[in-house]
């Protein structure tokens, strides 16, 4: 199949478009010149309580300082309903589609304000206050976007953490940020498979002696423990609550939430967020990246666990007054034509999903595909990792019928919101290519020695200048944010991505040039898995890298060195996947062990990652320099017995 280079904008898309190329060329121009101005304009999205005068206040040398709008008051939950009250109380705010077919729901914004404050109430009864910190551990249902929002109501700041973490990886989130209370609910559902969320937490909290609060949602009806003095259902605490809860004043740097990141050393970490900024960015980039209209149904098939869940299924979308849809389910259950009978169901007009489900979808063909009508789709969108062209193409081609354009967003958690992608009215797309920067948004690709490369080139991924929606810091630990992401290339933020830049200007995002790993678009720190990995009894030693992968663009490949007298069998291999599975959870879970006698390491006992990322990627004949190493021979027998 020959690919085109360039897919111009249509005519038609551009002439309806919030943002055509003149427009997007003038705000791009404007946000550069005076990006005070540009930013206090559009700080006018959002509604204040008090509105900011001084708009930005940033420094990214020394000790790192990020402030937005640093004077204004307001609060996130209100811009996500009461201000929608009057003129939308009516509109659907969120569609629930179970992973049962035959389940669904529609919360309109008044419903959704109400259960919110009923919920922030519930909360205040339990003796939450504003600052403090609140674990989120919920299934995709309603009530996880309730949690969120009704946190924002009161100041307290959400922690959620992903429900398909392990019970240690939810204890460490917990005591990480010293959370006293925590939402779940009794059981999650996905693919027809129960999820004991409540079970979960009953194991997290045993090593959390600052949980004194539990609150249950019932989703399920399933059999849960309940503890005396811990434990409260919602509906219960629920049906008592008042339905009004005025919303607290914030500043704008008032933190809005944490979320934990994988990132290449050391125990994930939490991004922290503040209020006015994310909010300005995540309703921008919401309605000029998607390009939405009032009155369209718009769908993220994201987890509410993870930062495209917290910006593009809630905080985004309802801060502009649109009808977002919530998924329990998978792209697989019933079967694989779900993701389109969802959208001709609800007649979805946005849709925005992971490469990784496009390319599992495509191992069955067109035909699960084209047995749905999907004429209500108008704009397409990719998140969480490269989209490689031919998944894009097929995601152009079949899902879109050649009629809705892509836009492949790149961002992070870090970020909080997009930072480069086409825009559907305004760029020409480039199968495989994030495309241009947002207005107001400066990458810079640097070398090695942090020098910024012009031009064609390729480079390590900077931004040079701060955006609204940026992460303030790690939470309880500046040091740590200072050294991740401004010690390397000084005055700049770095990414931890690699990109190449052609001769359009255009970003090409190659991937993390760190210790990262990119698993089916989840970020999987490789220190992580090798911890989990040494912890098992019989493990003395493990390696991790990634390795090209066909459906999950990367996965786990594991070297692992046994204690002495261990034999290396079949049951042992299954048992140390089983065991990091349980550790960390289901994405940790290595696609492949190799058993290694031996490491290759340096003189100084370093593990050579290079040479064991080319024997798991299969590319043996260009291994590079191995002189520097103790003892080569290893690599010789890494080699022979590499994993089919
Ligand atoms: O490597 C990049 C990749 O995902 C990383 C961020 O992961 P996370 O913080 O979990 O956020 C995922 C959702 C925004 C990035 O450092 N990534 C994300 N989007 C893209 C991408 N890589 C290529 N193209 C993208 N569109």
């Amino acid at each position: 199949m020959s690919q085109p280079e360039t897919i111009p904008v249509k005519p038609e898309i551009a002439a309806n478009a919030l943002v055509d190329r003149a427009r997007y060329d003038d705000m791009a121009r404007r946000a550069a010149e005076n990006p005070e101005a540009f930013w206090a304009e559009e700080s006018k999205r959002i509604t204040w309580m008090t509105p900011p005068t001084r708009i930005k206040n940033v420094t990214f040398t020394g000790n790192v300082s990020i402030k937005w709008f640093e004077d204004g008051v307001l609060n996130a939950s209100a811009n996500c309903l009461d201000r929608h009250l009057a003129t939308r109380g009516d509109q659907v705010a969120i569609i629930w589609e179970g992973d049962d077919p035959g389940e669904q729901k529609h919360v309109t914004y008044r419903e959704l304000h109400a259960e919110v404050c009923r919920m922030a109430n519930v909360l205040k009864s339990l003796g939450v206050r504003k600052g403090d910190r609140v674990t989120v551990y919920m299934p995709m249902i309603v009530e996880a976007a309730v949690a969120i929002l009704a946190c924002a109501r009161i100041g307290a700041v959400h922690s959620v953490v992903f429900g398909g973490f392990s019970p240690d990886s939810l204890a460490n989130r917990i005591q990480d940020c010293d959370s006293s209370i925590l939402i779940t609910a009794d059981e999650g559902r996905r693919g027809g498979r129960k999820v004991p969320l409540k079970a979960n937490v009953d194991a997290a909290a045993k090593s959390c002696p600052m949980l004194k609060k539990v609150v249950v949602v019932k989703a399920t009806g399933g059999q849960v423990d309940m503890q005396d003095g811990r434990d409260v259902w919602y509906h219960e605490a629920a049906a008592t609550m008042p339905l009004d809860c005025p919303p607290e004043p914030m500043n704008a740097e008032d933190p809005l939430f944490i979320l934990y990141t994988s990132g290449s050393t050391g125990k994930p970490k939490g991004v922290l967020h503040t209020t006015g900024g994310y909010m300005v960015w995540a309703s921008f980039t919401h309605q000029y990246v998607f390009d939405y209209h009032d009155g369209e149904v718009y769908w993220c098939t994201a987890d509410v666990g993870w930062v495209t869940g917290h910006t593009y299924i809630v905080y985004g979308p309802l801060a502009n007054g649109a009808t977002t849809l919530m998924f329990e389910g998978i792209p697989n259950y019933p079967d694989t034509s779900r993701f389109w009978q969802v959208v001709d169901k609800h007649k979805v007009n946005i849709f925005y999903t992971a490469p990784t489900a496009i390319r599992a979808l495509m191992r069955d063909g067109e035909g699960p595909v084209k047995k749905t009508s999907r004429a209500s789709l108008r704009v397409l969108g990719s998140v969480g990792e490269p989209i490689n062209p031919e998944a894009w193409l097929w995601y152009y081609r079949v899902v879109g019928d050649q009629r809705c354009p892509i836009v492949d967003t790149w961002w992070q958690t870090e970020t909080g919101g997009i930072l480069i992608s086409a825009l559907p009215g305004a760029i020409d797309q480039k199968p495989g290519s994030a495309t241009l920067p947002l207005p107001g948004v400066k990458p810079v690709l640097v070398d090695g020695d942090g020098n910024v490369l012009e031009g064609a080139t390729e480079g390590n991924l900077c931004l040079a200048d701060s955006w609204p929606g940026q992460m303030r810091t790690v939470y309880g630990d500046h040091e740590r944010f200072i050294q991740t992401y401004f010690s390397t290339f000084r005055g700049f933020y770095f990414s931890g991505d690699g990109a190449r830049r052609d001769e359009d200007g255009y970003y090409w995002i190659t991937g993390r040039v760190d210790d990262v790993i990119n698993v089916s678009g989840h970020r999987m720190g490789t220190a992580e898995v090798e911890s989990a990995l040494v912890a098992h009894a019989k493990v003395a030693e493990a390696a991790v890298v990634g390795f090209p992968h066909d459906i999950k663009g990367q996965g786990i490949y594991a070297y692992v060195t046994l204690v002495a007298g261990e034999e290396p069998t079949e049951e042992l291999r299954k048992e140390l996947v089983m065991w990091v599975r349980k550790e960390i959870g289901p994405i940790a879970a290595p696609d492949a062990i190799q058993w290694a006698p031996g490491l290759p390491k340096t003189r100084s006992g370093k593990i050579m990652r290079r040479i064991l990322r080319k024997i798991a990627a299969n590319e043996t004949d260009s291994l590079g320099d191995t002189s520097t190493l103790a003892d080569p021979a290893v690599v010789d027998d890494l080699v022979r017995n590499r994993m089919a």
